[in-house]
């Protein structure tokens, strides 16, 4: 007979049996930590700060489980100290598995392991051999879905599929059958016979997670070392749940408003200062938004990171500084390979100090990367990401308004760079095993600490590689996608449970990066993508050119029309980044996350949502000209036509190739950007709002759009009502910001108004006045 004993110290519970020990830690009412310690460190890097607040709990013993509850959330555990979950009404969350795996039986005898190679088959056998890792088994109900994870292809519900946590650079076309890309956000959301709930599994270590595709009665997540360390998520939605993740590993810091605008990208621009030149000028020609250029790699003197090629630009601050002048900004390229060269000053300094990884006999550890042989910054130590962040200033003092690391997953050239590999976690010699997966985050962490020391603007970063919660230091891009149907078609349940993951600020490369796009594909893309977080053309060095006008007038005007509404949209979604400051939730989101308890929604790959007001329904097919759009409850207004349809249907709507469906829930107030074609410092003097349907409110946010002064409140919250019918109000909620609207119109179905500042009022009040 097994016993359970326990002890309870604040709110942590610690249980023993002759199965070991499992600590259990009431965070809020609906946070638990669950807790082994297998003898690793214990620092997260993906968690910062004290994210326990005082809550009250309840303990019961109850026959030989233990129960404890919250009221939010309860979880038992018996003797076994297997551990059940359960939400406030005690139906069932996450129920720990109670038979044994039935592994599928994946080794086949050499002879056939031959043939199968001889045609060109990858055969690869299942190893679970290695001494430190573990699993946690969990039951798996008929009725579940599973969403989260980050950057991994497929489809929106990762049901009957499994993955890998361990980034890496994949250069091959992304299928559905790849288990890991550049990321690891081990986050997964569930929805149990439509019940919500979450898991964050906080390992570094190479993990596993196969949700039902070894069998169907089960889900697993398995490490091959690490503490077992992870998060019970409850709440009473799924947004809720989602909240709670991004409460427990931050939220994305507000952007500055130009971030939102369109930026152009080539693997080659930065050959030539003319080629960048002709960009700019091309976009201002044909009357496109741009908002920044960004240089890949040419940019460098022989890749080496922190240089300029001073064969190509001559006075790199000088060039920054006039191409800004034409309203553009530039965004290079960093890698962390450093070049081995002893003539190189980030090289040479880095190497005196001790701050690159080493082999396990203290040798320094080098590998292949653009620069040739390369050497690789420690970043997780942190006098290293000092280091690093003091030198981001070289580029800012050449002009760069902000900074793409790229290559951080670590990529290299040759061969895999080997597990035992010595990287420091914080201050403690550790091994590449532990410290890949937190590379990239380390390493974004590092240039945004040095672009916000530098310029006191909040930065911009975007990178390639991150783990859970570098998303409270950079924008995120898909990597290297391909100009490729399913590859636009794969790129919006990615970013949705990118944003599911708490990266609310993602995109994809429009247009594809990899590979050659066609005239309808790039068209297709720019309008799929054309409310995603992030909006970056970028393509590589060998593939067809893809900026807007090379496929003549009928694109140009199609993808121009595009970016115009993408402006139209920019306070939308400056909108919606200040309010995720709060609520925690994605800008571009699934279906599933507004409408869980609609079954429709659950496995719905080719629609998204963009905060809770706007659907968008791409095609995403080559050679269709209509669609079906399945519309969830309530009334939905075509933003084309103006036509109201009711929802929970499908519809079948008209899509040329020169149109994009978008609906707009009925009784919804829209903000309506302004078009410009570059983005500035000015406050603006107006704003317009739109009425879709009879009546509706809305909260607008307005602050400076780059200092970090909205933190000390200065910042404006207007509240608008709009009424068809009767009476419309502009009240200012919070005035922190000085300046103020002086203009604002309504537009409603059938009347225009327009309403002024009252001059002689202390306080900002508004009247109507004649339009
Ligand atoms: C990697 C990046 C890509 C970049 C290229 C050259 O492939 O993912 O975006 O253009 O490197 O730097």
């Amino acid at each position: 007979m097994m016993n359970l004993h326990y002890t309870v110290k604040g709110q942590t519970v610690t249980l023993t049996s002759d199965q070991g020990a499992l600590i259990l830690t009431v965070l809020t009412d609906q946070i638990i930590r669950v807790f082994q310690d297998r003898g690793r460190h214990t620092n997260s890097y993906a968690i910062e700060g004290e994210k326990k607040v005082e809550t009250p709990f309840d303990l019961k013993e109850v026959g030989d489980h233990l129960e404890l509850s919250t009221g939010q959330l309860t979880v038992t555990v018996g003797p076994d100290l297997l551990l059940d979950v359960f939400d406030a009404q005690g139906n069932p969350l996450i129920l720990d598995y109670r038979g044994k795996r039935r592994p599928i039986a994946k080794t086949i005898d050499a002879a056939h392991q031959s043939i199968m190679r001889a045609e060109g088959h990858e055969v690869s056998g299942v190893s679970q051999t290695e001494d430190r890792y573990y699993q946690v088994v969990k039951a798996l109900d008929p009725d579940e879905q599973f969403y989260g994870l980050g950057d991994k292809t497929g489809y929106l519900n990762k049901r009957s599929y499994h993955y890998d946590n361990w980034n890496y650079d994949e250069p091959r076309p992304h299928i559905e059958t790849f288990t890991n890309l550049y990321k690891s956000i081990p986050v997964l959301f569930g929805l149990k016979k439509g019940r919500p709930w979450g898991i964050f599994f906080d390992n570094t270590y190479r993990s596993h997670l196969d949700l039902g595709r070894e069998n169907a009665d089960y889900y697993f997540y398995s490490a091959v070392d690490g503490n077992l360390d992870y998060y019970i998520l409850g709440g009473s939605s799924l947004k809720e749940v989602v909240s709670n993740y991004t409460y427990l590993t931050g939220r994305v810091p507000l952007p500055q408003r130009w971030m939102l605008g369109y930026q152009q990208s080539r693997w080659g621009y930065s050959m030539s200062q003319d080629r960048v030149e002709q960009i700019v000028d091309t976009f201002a020609k044909y009357h496109l938004p741009l908002e920044a250029i960004h240089f890949d790699i040419d940019y460098m003197d022989g890749y080496r990171v922190f240089t300029w090629n001073k064969n190509i630009f001559k006075d790199p601050a000088g060039f920054l500084a006039d191409v800004k002048k034409r309203g553009v900004r530039v965004i290079p390229i960093l890698d962390p390979g450093v070049k081995e060269d002893p003539d190189y000053r980030i090289y040479q300094e880095g190497l005196d100090k001790g701050y690159f990884a080493t082999n396990p006999d203290g040798s320094v550890y080098v590998n292949r990367v653009w620069p040739g042989k390369s050497v690789f910054p420690d970043f997780g130590r942190p006098e290293v990401r000092d280091w690093w962040a003091g030198h981001c200033r070289f580029l800012v003092d050449s002009g760069a308004a902000g900074i793409w690391t790229d290559m951080n997953e670590p990529a290299v050239f040759d061969g895999e760079i080997p597990e035992d590999t010595v990287f420091s976690d914080e201050d403690q010699k550790s091994d590449l095993a532990r410290m890949n997966n937190v590379y990239g985050h380390n390493m974004a962490k590092a240039t945004y600490q040095g672009l916000k020391k530098a310029t006191g603007r909040r930065p911009y970063v975007i990178t390639r590689a991150a783990y859970a919660g570098t998303q409270k230091y950079s924008t995120v891009w898909t990597g290297d996608n391909q100009s490729l149907w399913p590859h636009l078609q794969m790129s919006i349940p990615q970013l949705c449970n990118m944003g599911m993951s708490g990266f609310s600020f993602a995109g994809a490369d429009i247009g594809g990066f990899s590979a050659d796009t066609t005239p309808e594909l790039l068209t297709r893309w720019i309008e799929a993508a054309i409310f995603s977080p992030l909006l970056r053309n970028h393509s590589a060095l060998q593939a067809r050119d893809q900026e807007p006008w090379v496929f003549g007038p009928k694109v140009l005007d199609i993808y121009r029309h595009f970016l115009h509404l993408r402006y139209h949209f920019i306070p939308y979604l400056y909108d919606c980044f200040a309010k995720q400051m709060n609520d925690g939730l994605p800008v571009m989101r699934p279906l599933v996350l507004n409408y869980p308890e609609d079954a429709r929604t659950r496995n719905l790959n080719d629609e998204y949502m963009v905060g809770d007001q706007v659907l968008v329904a791409p095609v995403v097919e080559q050679g269709q000209v209509s669609r079906m759009v399945y519309l969830p409850e309530g009334d939905w207004v075509d933003l084309r036509t103006m036509v109201t349809y009711g929802g929970h249907r499908d519809i079948l709507v008209e899509a040329p190739l020169d149109q994009l469906p978008v609906f707009v829930r009925a009784d919804s107030v829209l903000p309506w950007g302004r078009l410009v074609e570059h983005m500035d410092d000015q406050p603006e003097e107006s704003m317009t709002f739109r009425l879709f349907g009879q009546h509706g409110d809305y909260t607008h946010y307005q602050d400076d759009g780059y200092s970090f002064d909205y933190e000390q409140g200065a910042y404006n919250l207007y509240q608008i009502h709009m009424e068809n019918q009767g009476q419309c109000s502009v009240t200012v909620t919070h005035h922190g910001f000085k300046p103020v609207y002086r203009r604002i119109r309504l537009v409603l179905p059938e009347r225009t108004l327009t309403l002024s500042l009252d001059d002689k009022s202390q306080a900002p009040v508004y009247r109507e006045t004649e339009a």
